[in-house]
């Protein structure tokens, strides 16, 4: 089963939580690294622990904010993270067959829910191609 490591500020807690409850419905495992409660605080320290973790395990990250920004510079900030903010599907479609993004950045104060689940569920069905697109990775 793919697990799906998800963290989020005050900002994009509701969001977060709508997106593990779909996440659970399709039968994905969920790790919730925060934050737990819509009081403030640092989206960097949860950007950090996702984006170690998915160094660690391979596995894919999605992170919440106001706008997904703060945390995509964020997790962009370690080397192996491909973190791509989107906010329609044809981006989210195109960053994981070209870019094998492994952290999506979705922002709470711009996508509603329906477009959110959308755009979450793209970016996880689509395949990297590969290809000339490996090597470009490659020289970053
Ligand atoms: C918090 O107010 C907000 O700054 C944060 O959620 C995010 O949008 C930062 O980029």
């Amino acid at each position: 089963m793919t697990k799906i490591l998800i963290g989020s500020d005050h900002g994009g807690y509701k969001l977060k939580n709508e997106i593990i409850k779909h996440l659970k419905s399709l039968d994905f495992e969920v790790e919730d690294y925060g934050c737990y409660s819509e009081e403030s605080c640092d989206y960097p320290e949860v950007a950090k622990k996702v984006a170690e973790s998915v160094l660690d395990t391979n596995n894919k990250g999605i992170l919440v904010c106001g706008t997904g920004i703060g945390m995509s510079i964020v997790a962009n900030r370690y080397n192996g993270i491909r973190a791509s903010h989107c906010t329609d599907t044809f981006t989210a479609r195109m960053t994981r067959m070209h870019n094998d993004s492994n952290v999506l950045c979705l922002g709470e104060r711009i996508t509603g829910v329906g477009l959110a689940l959308d755009i979450v569920d793209i970016w996880l069905k689509t395949d990297f191609e590969g290809g000339r697109h490996l090597r470009r990775i490659n020289m970053y």
